[in-house]
């Protein structure tokens, strides 16, 4: 777990390895299939972190591999210590951690134990009586009655993939709550025999196998609160309502949370928590100041979540967002670290949302793509905080293509919002879903992985059989791309090695933006401590500057914006290649550069 370091621009020696680091979601089911039945596998991935090792990864956090029925992607987990058998043994996991140790990296798991599956034996036992041991290991209550004497759920809460959070047993006569599919109940926290057996069973278990730290999924839902009373009536035309006050951020959430620390701390293990429905900085910093002792990173969604409409009733009705926006969150993000012991993340993309170049960049062109997703690159390169990519993302891939029809989407979540848009009989609704899923779904990011240009991708051996249907544009590959000074990967390559080279201003610097109702270009300053081949420590200063459109766009005034002679400013990155270069004072469609104060210049 981290050491008390005060961000201040300072890199610091006693920083933790998992700062700088760059980490990489591995999708599993999307990345690599082995075995030819469509479906991506342990030994797939082994057989490429290699590639991920020369991309510049520190550290792999893959997606849940354990025993699920799948209605979730395996974040319904039924056995923690089995993997899925479609994506191998244990002993694959055994062998990928020891392929990222030899090279010197690091594996983290997914942690997914706000629920379990309803199919896991602590669910299967705490059903099967009122009276089991274990029936107090989920959250059951008795029905209301309404006036007519029809039963109805002890709340009127709504559950994330829509409809009701409660579901009716009818062999215990009781129902369950599960804020998210009904085959995913949750775990009763406040029991602390559960509690022990999740850091056991699923914690140590892995930690004792050689596991470097979790993602740990839902990290802020573990402690509801215990009236189990109806949510404020926001949406008239659901018996279900928006009640994130409920369980999200409850009375014991920290008493929790340094608990699971106290597991990781003997282990050195690293922790990221997604943290969810907490858009206030100072509710987020006891998570991840260090002195607090809970986590060591979070995931806050505010700049992932632009374009979502209202998360329960209305996330698929898409609502457009401006520059300015983007900026304020991002800053926000940014700078709610300093002076502060706590630290930040630093992604735009995962396993839950639309792709990054399809949402923040210009699909419309093929030179627009790739000119906006070399910016997307320079942007979050360049941010403070331990920075994630998404598979994928360092190759620029896109949303699904428009002409795929809504039988294409799979994920549970679209499945059921676009069934309660038909429900509704509203065409307006239903056609607005169906936008919104096109930008937004979370089938988007779950593609086959690129790894060549064949009809199969080189995901898997036989299309047909792929789990999910593989996109034809040509271009955005692995085989495509490497090698390629102009393409999306080398340019992501570049970005990383840069980054970590002047750390003390990209990942830890201080974030100052400029211009912020500037609508078409993006400028901030990043500025920190460098230290010299001689081991001095100099001030750095970096501009970042980013045209977010297609039309030219002016520079702004570079010597000023870095307080520093026109003859000391260095260009030492431009996103464009040869002839798009955009002229010394104006950038081009989708440029983005770096200038800076200091080091050599250059031009990638
Ligand atoms: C967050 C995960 O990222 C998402 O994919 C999943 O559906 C929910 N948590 C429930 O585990």
């Amino acid at each position: 777990m981290g050491s008390l370091c005060f961000n201040d621009g300072v890199q610091d020696d006693r920083q933790p390895w998992w700062k700088a680091a760059t980490f990489y979601q591995v999708y599993p089911a999307s990345f690599k299939d082995s075995n030819d039945d469509g479906w991506g596998d342990l030994p797939g991935l082994i057989s490429k972190v290699d590639y991920l090792h020369g991309l510049g990864v520190d550290c792999i956090w893959v997606s849940p591999i354990f025993e699920s029925p799948q209605k979730d992607m395996g974040y319904d987990v039924s056995d923690y210590q089995k993997i899925y058998a479609p994506y191998g043994t244990i002993e694959d996991v055994d062998a990928l951690i020891q392929t990222c140790h030899e090279r010197g990296m690091k594996l983290i798991l997914d942690l997914v134990v706000n629920h379990t599956s309803a199919e896991h034996e602590w669910f299967q036992e705490s059903r099967s009586s009122r009276t089991n041991p274990k029936r107090d290991w989920y959250i059951w209550k008795p029905p209301r009655y309404d006036a007519g004497g029809n039963r109805q759920p002890p709340t009127n809460w709504r559950g994330y993939f829509a409809g009701s959070t409660w579901t009716w047993d009818e062999h215990t006569q009781e129902y369950y709550l599960h804020l998210y599919a009904s085959e995913q109940p949750d775990l009763n926290w406040e029991n602390a025999e559960t509690r022990e057996a999740i850091y056991e069973e699923t914690m140590r278990f892995w930690l004792r196998r050689g596991v470097d730290g979790f993602r740990i999924d839902t990290v802020n839902k573990y402690s509801k609160r215990t009236e189990y009373i109806d949510a404020a009536v926001t949406d008239k035309n659901s018996p279900y309502q928006a009640a994130p006050e409920m369980w999200c951020n409850g009375p014991r959430i920290h008493e929790f949370i340094r608990e699971i620390n106290q597991v990781l701390a003997p282990f050195s293990a690293v922790s990221v928590g997604e943290l969810s429905n907490t858009p206030d900085p100072k509710q987020v910093l006891p998570y991840v100041s260090t002195r607090a002792r809970e986590l060591d990173m979070v995931f806050e969604f505010s700049v992932i979540r632009l374009g979502n409409g209202d998360l329960f009733t209305g996330k698929y009705i898409y609502k457009p967002f401006t520059l300015s926006q983007l900026k304020a969150l991002t800053e926000k993000w940014q700078c709610f670290i300093e002076g502060t012991d706590s630290w930040a993340t630093v992604f735009c993309e995962n396993h839950d949302n639309g792709r990054a170049v399809s949402r923040f960049g210009d699909t419309s062109t093929p030179e627009l793509w790739r000119a906006s997703a070399r910016t997307i690159a320079l942007w979050q390169a360049t941010l403070t905080g331990t920075l994630f990519l998404y598979q994928g993302q360092e190759l620029g891939m896109t949303n699904m293509p428009a002409s795929w029809d809504i039988s294409h989407y799979q994920d549970v979540e679209a499945v059921n919002f676009f069934a309660e848009a038909v429900a509704s009989r509203n065409e307006q609704r239903i056609q607005a879903t169906k936008h919104g899923l096109s930008i937004l779904a979370r089938d988007h990011a779950r593609l086959p992985f690129r790894w060549n240009e064949d009809d199969n991708v080189g995901f898997t051996t036989d299309s047909a059989k792929s789990w999910m249907r593989i996109p034809r544009e040509k271009g955005i590959s692995v085989e495509s791309q490497l090698g390629d000074r102009t393409s999306v990967l080398e340019f992501y390559r570049e970005m990383l090695r840069l980054r970590k080279r002047f750390q003390g201003v990209f990942v830890f610097g201080t974030h100052t933006l400029l211009d912020r109702e500037n609508e078409s270009t993006w400028a901030y300053i990043k500025e920190g401590f460098l230290t010299t081949k001689d081991g001095h420590r100099m001030r750095g200063r970096a501009l970042v500057v980013m045209n977010f459109t297609v039309e030219r766009a002016p520079l702004v005034d570079v010597s000023a914006a870095l307080g520093c002679a026109p003859e000391s400013t260095r260009l030492m990155v431009t996103t464009a290649c040869g002839a798009v270069r955009g002229a010394k004072d104006e950038l081009s469609a989708w440029e983005g550069r770096i200038y800076c104060d200091f080091g050599p210049e250059i031009c990638i």
